[in-house]
């Protein structure tokens, strides 16, 4: 069997992707969740039986982490939010102190590839305080291990997403779509399995000591993905250029939600392109292109959001009358 793979954040969207990935190809996997009652069920299935050990912790329990490090050869620290909630759940918290305390048990065990996923068009963004979270959290990990590497993806879609799903739930039920900064803010937008194509051979080629733009094979301003959202679910909407005062106003509003649809930091955050810098290589410069294009992906899974769901679908469509 190859090397055991520790992976915090592996219920999310990336992280159970990965699983399938890695232990399809013979790895085995460590899986930390903070609650095993409400992940596990979904956990236990992405992997051959033998191959996933699942273990619950808080993330800042430092004697259990360091028992389910001692057996890891590889750790992959998929954990980061997107807002902030109460007292622990702060970027400070999550993006900074977190890959900190857990590079240094890493180095402590004798891990060998400690992988981390930041954020792409964070050096930019500096008045936005999850930019600057992840920021320091990259330099953090540089401070305290040799054998890192830091992966930073543009925006990440799937069926698992909370971005194209829940623009396509929002385009079904609005009459109009509010635009902020015009809709002109650029993104690469990457597939969920190709940026696991990308984590594997990262693992796999054992390629340390960088720091990884991970783009998509298209740059599409946020406009054009809300009208290819559209075209997929064939449904037309008033997009509506929203003045940025009435945009950090409604993001005021929103972010008191127990799960914002928008909140004051993500408009500062989208006031910034999110493509690739040039400052570092990217994943097509070390040969791991990604090849899903957003509008062939995303007809795989919209169909729940259209008329006749799965119905609407040309395939479905016949004259039968009897
Ligand atoms: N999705 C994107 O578009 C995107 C773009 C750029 C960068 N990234 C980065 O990529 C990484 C993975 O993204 P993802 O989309 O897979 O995220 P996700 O679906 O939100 O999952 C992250 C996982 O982290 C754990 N987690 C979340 N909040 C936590 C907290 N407050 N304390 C401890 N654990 C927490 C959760 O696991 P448990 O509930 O099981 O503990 C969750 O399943 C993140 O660092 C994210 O910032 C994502």
């Amino acid at each position: 069997m190859k090397s055991k793979i520790i992976i915090f954040g592996a219920s999310g969207q990336i992280g159970k992707s990965l699983i399938r990935k890695l232990t399809k190809s013979n790895y085995r996997v460590i899986a930390i969740t903070r609650n095993l009652h409400q992940k596990g069920y979904v956990l236990k299935t992405q992997s051959n039986a033998g191959y996933l050990e699942i273990i619950e912790t808080s993330i800042f329990n430092e004697k259990k982490i360091n028992e389910a490090i001692k057996d890891a050869d590889i750790c992959i620290n998929l954990i980061g939010i997107l807002f902030e909630k109460g007292k622990a759940n702060t970027f400070k918290n999550i993006h900074e102190n977190f890959p900190s305390f857990l590079a240094k048990i890493c180095k402590k065990n004798n891990v060998k590839h400690f992988v981390h996923i930041s954020a792409l068009g964070i050096d930019r963004a500096k008045d936005s305080k999850y930019a600057l979270s992840k920021l320091n959290g990259e330099k953090n990990i540089k401070k305290n291990i040799e054998n890192y590497t830091i992966l930073r993806p543009s925006i990440v879609y799937s069926r698992d997403d909370s971005f194209t799903t829940n623009f396509m739930s929002l385009l079904n039920l609005l009459p109009f779509f509010p635009l902020y900064y015009n809709g002109k803010t650029m993104f690469s937008p990457i597939h969920c399995s190709d940026l696991v194509k990308i984590i594997f051979e990262v693992v796999n080629r054992e390629i340390k000591n960088v720091t990884i733009d991970c783009v998509g094979p298209q740059n599409l301003s946020l406009k054009e993905m809300i009208q290819l959202l559209l075209k997929s679910i064939k449904k037309k909407r008033l997009l509506i250029n929203l003045p940025i005062f009435f945009a950090k106003f409604s993001a005021y509003i929103f972010e008191k939600l127990p799960k914002p649809l928008i909140t004051l930091d993500q408009i500062k955050l989208l006031k910034y392109d999110n493509l690739t810098s040039g400052n570092f290589k990217t994943n097509f410069d070390f040969e791991i292109p990604s090849k899903l294009k957003f509008e062939d992906e995303v007809k795989k899974y919209c169909h729940m959001w259209m008329k006749e769901g799965q119905y609407s679908k040309d395939e479905y469509k016949t004259n039968n009358n009897s």
